[in-house]
């Protein structure tokens, strides 16, 4: 098993990319805190993981909350005994429309989420992974924060600042044996992905299709399997990497 005996704490786990990213940790061998806002949904998924005989635990948190990211961190190492893996994958759209037209607070709701919060998460982390002699930070950024689309500006600049930081993450933690990298896939059909353009029609599907030299959207196990990589040590000499999952669409 690739993960055996590493302990991660995933983000936005009670759905999509880190519900899918959990369950393939924990199958590799990996104690997984799973946590999420949606506590319905992280209980779901920790007892799915229990289910099939891995290791998880649920913690409901919002990682924009200074305290509750704290607790999250606690919650991983004193019920597991550690931290190895930090995914910081919990995210927020904007939906479809110009960028002049979208309000202030949902601007600022987006930066917070899919950026401020990893200040919260990771600097409550970095002590316990400092304490293991290093780890893997895995930030879920998007394929939009390099080749942005029209439409959804802000949530293009929140992922392009995503990248942005990522790269100086990875540069100021190198020395600690501190790993960083991100995601960045393309379009999938989740949760997240309807919040974007509403009801997914034929022609919505079609236009995305149209930019993804494979010819298909990316998938959650897409995703979990690149954070796997990541994860492990196999990756050990990696860091920095903004790694695309679309199918070739960063080529176009
Ligand atoms: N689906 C796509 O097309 C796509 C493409 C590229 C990148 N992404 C990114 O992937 C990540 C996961 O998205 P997804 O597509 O799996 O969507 P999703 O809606 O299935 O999952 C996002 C999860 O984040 C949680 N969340 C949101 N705000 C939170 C907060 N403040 N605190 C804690 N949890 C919070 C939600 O409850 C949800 O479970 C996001 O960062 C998203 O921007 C998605």
């Amino acid at each position: 098993m690739r993960l055996q005996n590493k302990i991660a704490v995933v983000t936005g786990a009670a759905s999509g990319f880190g519900e899918a990213i959990s369950k393939r940790f924990a199958a590799e061998g990996a104690s997984v805190l799973v946590a999420d806002m949606n506590a319905d949904g992280a209980a779901k998924v920790a007892e799915a993981i229990l289910a099939d005989g891995g290791k998880a635990a649920a913690f409901t948190v919002d990682v924009t909350n200074s305290e509750q990211c704290k607790a999250m961190i606690q919650a991983a190492v004193s019920g597991f005994g550690g931290l190895d893996v930090l995914v910081n994958n919990a995210g927020v759209p904007q939906r479809i429309g110009l960028f002049q037209n979208v309000a202030e607070d949902v601007v600022d709701k987006i930066f917070d989420v899919n950026v401020k919060s990893w200040l919260l998460t990771t600097r409550a982390a970095l002590p316990h992974l400092e304490a293991r002699g290093g780890g893997s930070i895995i930030n879920t950024a998007s394929i939009a924060g390099l080749r942005p689309r029209p439409g959804a500006a802000w949530y293009n600049a929140s992922k392009a600042a995503a990248c942005s930081l990522t790269l100086s993450m990875a540069s100021e933690l190198g020395a600690k044996n501190i790993r960083v990298n991100a995601l960045c896939p393309v379009a999938a059909e989740t949760p997240l992905f309807r919040d974007v353009v509403g009801e997914i029609t034929e022609e919505t599907r079609n236009r995305f299709l149209a930019g993804i030299p494979l010819g298909r959207l990316a998938t959650p196990a897409d995703v979990a399997g690149a954070a796997v990589y990541l994860a492990s040590d196999e990756a050990s000499f990696l860091s920095g990497v903004l790694l695309p999952i679309d199918g070739g669409r960063a080529t176009l």
